[in-house]
């Protein structure tokens, strides 16, 4: 396999939360780049390969928020194709849109469970490898959420800016090794996740953005593939803005 020319024909890319919305686009994406797609979902029999359009190298039922699940998936990867290079650390959820002071405690603990502690066990039983080959391309997805504070879901952005903060952190530890870390932060995107959302929170962050539309999965997806691949070479523990103009920060 050839990693030093500007594409990732060949490489191996897991894609958490790959069986629909962002995460199935940008598996998509990195397949028509010529990417072997793992799929790490914890609904995996919802995959629907017709419907994705490309044939993942594996797909394992994982629940990032939970480390043994994680590593089990990562050593059954390994197993079937051998190498990793690529690691888009995607699966999230919103939680509800409630007040702090009246926000349920659970939901408190599954938001930050998920969405930064499932980076962060995904990161780390991705590094070892990637620090001893030499190179790797960590993507996270963070938000918008994860630069600003957005009333309702204060889980998930504490959530959202700690995978920025982690970002940040981990590209340091790795800035020498050839394995860079980023993470994107987009604004709001139609997807199933804004089932868990109240129209007037939709309403809220659709009057936000500058360009009058909500972003595109499509729009994500070429972003990510560009920092997955050689060719983002010198850029590490960056946010990555998809905002429509919403960032000036
Ligand atoms: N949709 C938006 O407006 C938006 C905006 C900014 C950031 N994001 C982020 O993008 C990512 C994807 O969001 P989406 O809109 O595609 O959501 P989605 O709900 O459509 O898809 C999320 C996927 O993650 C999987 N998943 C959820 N919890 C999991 C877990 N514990 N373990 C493994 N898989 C799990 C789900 O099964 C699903 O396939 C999330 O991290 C989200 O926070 C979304």
């Amino acid at each position: 396999m050839d990693i030093t020319g500007p594409g990732i024909k060949g490489q191996v890319a897991i894609v958490t939360g790959g069986v629909r919305g962002i995460g199935l686009g940008i598996g998509r994406r990195l397949a028509q780049e010529g990417c072997r797609v793992v799929i790490w979902d914890r609904d995996v029999s919802a995959f629907d390969t017709e419907r994705a359009g490309f044939m993942p190298a594996d797909l394992q039922r994982v629940d990032v928020s939970d480390f043994d699940s994680v590593q089990r998936a990562w050593d059954a990867t390994l197993e079937r194709v051998g190498h990793v290079e690529i690691m888009v650390n995607n699966a999230g959820i919103n939680g509800p849109v409630t007040p702090v002071w009246e926000y349920p405690l659970e939901a408190w603990s599954r938001v930050l469970a998920v969405n930064l502690g499932g980076v962060f066990h995904c990161c780390r039983v991705a590094t070892p490898a990637m620090r001893a080959a030499g190179y790797g391309r960590i993507v996270n997805v963070a938000s918008a959420a994860g630069k600003e504070g957005v009333p309702g879901i204060a889980a998930y952005a504490a959530a959202k800016h700690g995978v920025v903060g982690f970002t940040k952190s981990l590209a340091r530890e790795l800035a020498d090794s050839g394995v860079l870390v980023n993470c994107i932060a987009p604004v709001m995107t139609e997807t199933d996740l804004l089932k868990e959302m109240t129209p007037e929170h939709i309403a809220a962050s659709k009057a936000k953005i500058p360009m009058g539309r909500f972003l595109t999965v499509e729009e994500i997806a070429a972003m990510v593939a560009w920092i997955a691949s050689p060719e983002c070479s010198f850029t590490t523990g960056f946010a990555f803005d998809l905002s429509g103009g919403r960032a000036n920060y």
